[in-house]
């Protein structure tokens, strides 16, 4: 399976990938994620990366498009992969593309989470996500069983900076004006499917699961 995941911020895609990654038996891939581990580890990619993070701007495709080439180079993607976040725009659609021809590795599908903006906020508002492996969780929707620590490592939970509500707005704006177009292009292909993303969390994933099979 070599899925994209697609959809606003807070739709549910890191918390979705987690399970379908394991379903299918596939690596997921988050770009953002990428970026928040080489920020926390100080690297010359995070440094890049920081102030369009900050600015819930769109990391310049130069850098990102590199990142991603050289992630897919990994043998684990050999059965395939999940990529949450990326593309997102349609240079990057279209940089994609280029990478899986070469590779002789087409897309399966590109299934697309659907939200509307209040519950985005919502969820944004109280998510908590893990310092160690970037799994999300939510004070309130997605409880970790001990306050403050991820349930799937033990690491800490912090609230990521581009949660607050100038950056969310603005990330809000650049989802639609650079990533929706990606959504038109995948639908020429045949690639879209799209599932509402409200409900309980298990519920989304089988919903998923049968949209993909
Ligand atoms: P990125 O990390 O990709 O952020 P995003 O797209 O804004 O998406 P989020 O991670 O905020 O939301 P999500 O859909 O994963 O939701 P989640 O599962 O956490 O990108 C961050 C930044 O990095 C970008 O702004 C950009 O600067 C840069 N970047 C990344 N990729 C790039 C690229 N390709 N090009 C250029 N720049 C790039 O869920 C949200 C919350 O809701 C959680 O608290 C969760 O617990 C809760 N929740 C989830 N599902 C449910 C449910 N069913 N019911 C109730 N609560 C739920
Ligand atoms: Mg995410
Ligand atoms: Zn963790």
């Amino acid at each position: 399976m070599r899925l994209i995941l697609v959809g606003p911020p807070g739709a549910g895609k890191g918390t979705q990938a987690v399970h379908l990654a394991k379903y299918f038996k596939i690596p997921h891939i988050s770009t953002g994620d990428i970026f928040r581990a080489n920020l926390k580890n100080g690297t010359e990619l995070g440094k890049q990366a920081q102030t369009f993070m900050d600015r819930g701007e769109l990391v310049p495709d130069s850098v990102t498009n590199e990142m991603v080439k050289d992630r897919l180079g990994n043998a684990d993607v050999a059965n395939g992969f999940l990529l949450d976040g990326f593309p997102r725009n349609t240079n990057q659609a279209q940089v994609l593309d280029q990478i899986l021809a070469d590779k002789k590795m087409p897309l399966d599908a590109v299934l697309e989470l659907k939200i509307d903006n209040a519950q985005i906020i919502k969820r944004l508002s109280g998510r908590r996500t893990c310092q160690e492996c970037g799994a999300p969780s939510h004070i309130e929707f997605e409880k970790p069983k001990v306050a403050g620590v991820c349930d799937k490592c033990q690491g800490a939970l912090y609230q990521r900076e581009d949660d607050k509500e100038e950056v969310l707005t603005r990330r809000l704006d650049i989802y639609s004006e650079q990533t929706m177009p990606i959504i038109k292009y995948y639908e020429k292909f045949g690639l879209l499917k799209n599932i509402s993303a409200l409900g309980d969390v298990t519920e989304i994933t089988d919903k998923a699961i049968a949209a993909l099979k």
